[in-house]
This record gives C-alpha cells, sequence and structure tokens, in this order.
C-alpha cells in the first residue's frame, strides 16, 4: 500500500533498498536519452548517487548525468532483479526528480555516510568533496516477483564443503591466493573492534623445520611422560612433521592481547581474554572458508597453543605474540577426507519461545 508520503508501496522500498545497482536514465534539453548503471542508496525518502573522484581534468559536474540533470531534472531509476527462474524477475522503476545537494549540507554527509554504509570501497574514496544526486521520487511502477529471493545458499554450502585436510600435494600456491586468505581473517568479528590477532606466514622449507623439529622436542618429552611407548612417540612425531613440511603454506595464528581493555578485577579481564580467543578462533574459521571458496584446501593444527614459548623462540617472533594454531594451506593429495558427521540441529538447539 502507498502513502501519502511514501509514493513506494512497503515492498517496493523493501525490494528498491536490497538491490545493489541500478539504472539511472536521463535526458538532456533536447529529450536525448542516457541511461547508465549506477550505485545507490535510498533512505526511505530520496535516492542518492554519488559522483565519484575524477582526474582534476574532468570536474565532476562535467559528467553527462549531471549537465543532463541541470537542464531538465526529470529522471527515471530502474533496479531490477534477472534470473534464470522466471518466476523470479522483478524491478522497480522510480520517476523523480534530480537535484545536486551540495557539501556542507546536513543531507550531504547524510548521504554519503548511507552510501558507505551500503558499499564499502565507497570508504576509500573521496565522494564527499563533489555534490551527491539526490532523487526525490514522485511515482513508482514496480512489476514481478519483489518479495522472493534467490536461497541459492551458496555460503552454506561452502559451510558444509570445507574439510580439515591434512595431507597435500607439493604444489606451489600462488601468493596471490594466500594474500586474499589473509585478506579474510582481518574481517573477522572481535570484542570492541581490537582484532587481538596476529598472523606469521611461514612458506620456506627450512623455517618449517626449525618450527616442526622445536614442537616436536617438546611433544616428545610430553609423550614420554605420559609413558608412551618409543616406537609409538617416534611414529606419532613423525606423523606430525611430515604434516607440517608437508604443506605448502603454514599460517601461524597468534592471539595478540596488548590492547586489550584493562579491568580492575580478575573476572572481567578473564573475559576480556576469552572474548579475544573466541575471536582468534572466528579470524581462522574466516581463513579456512577464503581458501575453500579459492579452491585450496585447509587443516588446523593447535600443538602451537601447548607450546607457545617454543614457538616464539624457534621463529624468532615478538614476546607479545601467543601462537594458537598454525592453518595449513594448499592443495589436497588424493581423495577428500570423509567428512565429520554432525550432530542433528535437535541435539544443538533448545527452542524457548513456546
Ligand atoms: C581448535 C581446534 C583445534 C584443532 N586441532 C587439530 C589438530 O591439532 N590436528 C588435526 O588434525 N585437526 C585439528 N583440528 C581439526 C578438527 O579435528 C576438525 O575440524 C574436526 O575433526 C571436524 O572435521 P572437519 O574440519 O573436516 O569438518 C582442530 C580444530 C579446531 C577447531
Amino acid at each position: 500500500m502507498k502513502t501519502d508520503s511514501s509514493p513506494f508501496t512497503a515492498e517496493e522500498a523493501s525490494f528498491l533498498v536490497r538491490q545493489r545497482v541500478a539504472r539511472l536514465a536521463t535526458a538532456d534539453g533536447n529529450g536525448t536519452p542516457h541511461a547508465i548503471p549506477v550505485c545507490f542508496a535510498y533512505d526511505g525518502s530520496s535516492i542518492y548517487i554519488a559522483l565519484d573522484e575524477k582526474p582534476k581534468d574532468v570536474p565532476a559536474t562535467r559528467l553527462k548525468r549531471v549537465r543532463n540533470i541541470l537542464e531538465n531534472p526529470g529522471v527515471a531509476l530502474v533496479a531490477d532483479r534477472y534470473d534464470e527462474d522466471w518466476s523470479l524477475l522483478a524491478y522497480v522503476m522510480v520517476r523523480g526528480r534530480a537535484e545536486l545537494v551540495q557539501p556542507g549540507s546536513r543531507e550531504h554527509a547524510a548521504a554519503i555516510r548511507l552510501l558507505r554504509g551500503k558499499y564499502h570501497q565507497y570508504e576509500n574514496m573521496r565522494i564527499e568533496d563533489n555534490p551527491v544526486i539526490a532523487i526525490r521520487p514522485r511515482r513508482v511502477v514496480s512489476w514481478g516477483a519483489l518479495g522472493a529471493s534467490r536461497d541459492d545458499g551458496q555460503l552454506l554450502d561452502a559451510l558444509r564443503g570445507r574439510r580439515s585436510v591434512r595431507r597435500y600435494l607439493p604444489r606451489e600456491v600462488p601468493n596471490k591466493l594466500v594474500e586474499k586468505v589473509l585478506e579474510a581473517g582481518r574481517w573477522a568479528p572481535s570484542p570492541h573492534g581490537r582484532q587481538p590477532w596476529r598472523f606469521a606466514m611461514l612458506r620456506r622449507g627450512e623455517t618449517k623445520e626449525k618450527l616442526a623439529e622445536a614442537m616436536g622436542d617438546r611433544w616428545r618429552e610430553e609423550l614420554e611422560m605420559d609413558g608412551q611407548e618409543p616406537e609409538v612417540v617416534e611414529k606419532r612425531l613423525e606423523g606430525s612433521k611430515r604434516r607440517l613440511l608437508g604443506a605448502p603454506v603454514l599460517v601461524l595464528v597468534c592471539l595478540y592481547l596488548e590492547e586489550l581493555d584493562d579491568y580492575p578485577d580478575e573476572g572481567r579481564q578473564e573475559n576480556e581474554v576469552t572474548m579475544a580467543v573466541q575471536s582468534l578462533g572466528a579470524a581462522a574459521q574466516n581463513m579456512l572458508l577464503e581458501a575453500y571458496s579459492l579452491g585450496l584446501d585447509g587443516g588446523w593444527v593447535c600443538a602451537p597453543l601447548f607450546c607457545p614459548e617454543v614457538v616464539v623462540e624457534a621463529l624468532g617472533l615478538d614476546e607479545a605474540l601467543i601462537p594458537h594454531a598454525l592453518l595449513t594451506l594448499g592443495y589436497a593429495d588424493g581423495d577428500p577426507p570423509k567428512r565429520r558427521p554432525r550432530r542433528p540441529l535437535e541435539e544443538l538447539v533448545v527452542y524457548r519461545d513456546s
């Protein structure tokens, strides 16, 4: 239902805000049409379009869309969804008057915030120096399955598809892919946004060997202390070393507590650390999932957690780093390991609403 104050129905408005791109049609004073794809944000009243930074000799106001708006403020904007499943097709077309909102006004600042909130790419662009196009909607036409959404479950497929790999092919992993995996780690949630993790990259055979030897010595002591048979000790140590040396890339995930909040009482301080560890787990999972989505395989080795000071010394790391886990990255050798069965949701969830 449309209301007096808005030409949109709730369904049209919610369709519009979910679209990432729209086409903006303008016309010059002679009526010559011009249409371009645009990123946009809708605040429930106006639609805003940023003017990207341009080389100095082409001021944003020389853009054809801007010149057209100045000559003829009547515009149309269409946002649509295309899908091979035609039952999902839909569009919303908005007609209205466009104007330029100049920097320095409240509306301009709010529009820039809105656009940056929707598109992270704008965070590093100086769009605030240029005017923003504002469309004041007058008429809205829509068609199709506005409320439908394509539940393609791509993320869930990746979550289900990832599995821990423990044996790799001796095949190089391009640096470009490793950088993307590290980048994924950076975007994990963390307490107060403190990002209490640091990553150490290990690719060279001798570095991995040094680490494996140092951790192995400590593990040998522990296994012997447990009363394990010497052959068992040697076999386990050999397996662990083979695993580390056989992985083309190791990412050592370390906890970094230097920037956590300080509390006078132990309880809250402990919780700060717990939260940091929780978020280290989220960073590690981000990296494993990104690796998987890039066609790589990954694994998780907890050994550093048991001898953090040994790892710091072997790798010459800053003592503020607390090694927690090694992520192995590469291409799985042979068939993927069998997926570990998961407990059914009924076992994991209690519903307390009814
Ligand atoms: C905190 C943590 C520590 C782990 N440590 C090891 C390890 O030291 N060695 C290993 O082979 N797998 C390790 N894993 C991987 C688990 O064994 C694996 O995630 C689990 O069996 C489920 O299998 P999947 O990852 O293939 O789904 C660890 C996983 C987590 C979350």
